[in-house]
């Protein structure tokens, strides 16, 4: 494809995924170089399923005696910068892989798709990953493709995007392989991968938050519970109080020596079913298609799709 944006830009496809030629060779230096300790927790999504709400709530559970909620890194930095991406963390120190990062156990965030990630990751770590639904995800991405792409490029319509998006062709497309690589590891090792889904977070997210706690080893206790830290992680991780943050609004986080985000562009709407007002009903159908055919046969374990 042409260099369109964001999303578009460089795109090359590696074992089956598409990457931009940047993030390609953050994720073959990880391959090369980097060597996961037995306790480091990855987060995992495809861009735009709620990477920044699990980072937020990571770091939170993971650090919850160390930080006041009143006096928390979360109101003074974005999410986004409280740990790295291991891509990025690999281009920029794929020979240092010693380098500390401040949480403990170490946390990185990935977009990695499962079967790419170093085998140290495969074999020992664990995972969390979370699934949006795919229209979600598209109407999200689209939406952050114009925030961020160079203006010098031609826009692309949301016809031409959500062509490209259906057809895999897309930074860590296709979406439903991506998902089927973590889903598939996690029914073969749930002690190392837990799935969820942005839109049982959003309902039950109280109980979502006490399972990724448990599933990184750090379960909330009776007492813990009883005063309330699993509602205080909840309220400071919401997309109300995140988004409403003046560091969120008006901030910048630098996210590699090479590359700044505008911290307003983590931040939308974070809704389930933005997708209605978005899409026409042969969009809809088009996709729930794909879905159907990529997904269907897992439907007995529990994969959905809308
Ligand atoms: P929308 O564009 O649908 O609003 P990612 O973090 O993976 O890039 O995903 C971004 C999506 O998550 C955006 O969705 C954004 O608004 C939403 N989001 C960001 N922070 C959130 C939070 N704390 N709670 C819920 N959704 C959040």
């Amino acid at each position: 494809p042409k260099e369109k944006g964001w999303v578009f830009e460089n795109l090359a496809k590696y074992h089956d995924t598409w990457f931009n030629s940047t993030t390609l060779k953050g994720v073959m230096l990880a391959q090369d170089y980097f060597v996961a300790r037995p306790t480091d927790i990855f987060l995992a999504t495809f861009p735009k399923c709620g990477t920044t709400w699990l980072k937020a709530l990571a770091f939170t559970i993971v650090n919850r005696n160390q930080f006041d909620f009143s006096n928390h890194p979360l109101l003074t930095k974005n999410p986004q910068a409280l740990f790295p991406f291991l891509e990025i963390f690999s281009l920029q120190d794929h020979e240092n892989t010693e380098l500390e990062i401040s949480t403990s156990p170490r946390l990185f965030s990935i977009h990695t798709p499962y079967p790419l990630l170093p085998e140290s990751v495969r074999s020992a770590c664990r995972i969390v990953y979370v699934i949006r639904d795919p229209k979600d995800v598209f109407v999200s991405s689209w939406y952050h493709m114009q925030k961020v792409r160079s203006k010098e490029l031609p826009q692309l319509s949301l016809e031409e995007c959500f062509k490209m998006f259906c057809e895999g062709i897309y930074q860590f497309g296709p979406y439903w392989d991506h998902v089927l690589g973590f889903w598939n590891a996690s029914i073969e090792s749930p002690d190392k991968v837990l799935i969820l889904t942005y839109e049982n977070l959003k309902k039950n997210t109280l109980d979502s938050v006490k399972k990724i706690a448990k599933h990184m080893g750090q379960p909330f206790s009776m007492e813990e519970e009883k005063n309330g830290i699993v509602e205080e992680t909840v309220k400071l991780c919401s997309f109300d109080k995140l988004s409403n943050l003046e560091v969120n609004k008006n901030g910048v986080t630098k996210i590699a020596s090479f590359r700044y985000y505008e911290n307003h562009v983590f931040f939308r709407k974070g809704e389930v079913g933005d997708w209605k007002t978005h899409l026409t009903p042969e969009m809809v159908d088009k996709i729930n298609e794909i879905s159907k055919r990529k997904f269907g046969i897992h439907a007995k374990k529990g994969l959905t799709w809308r």
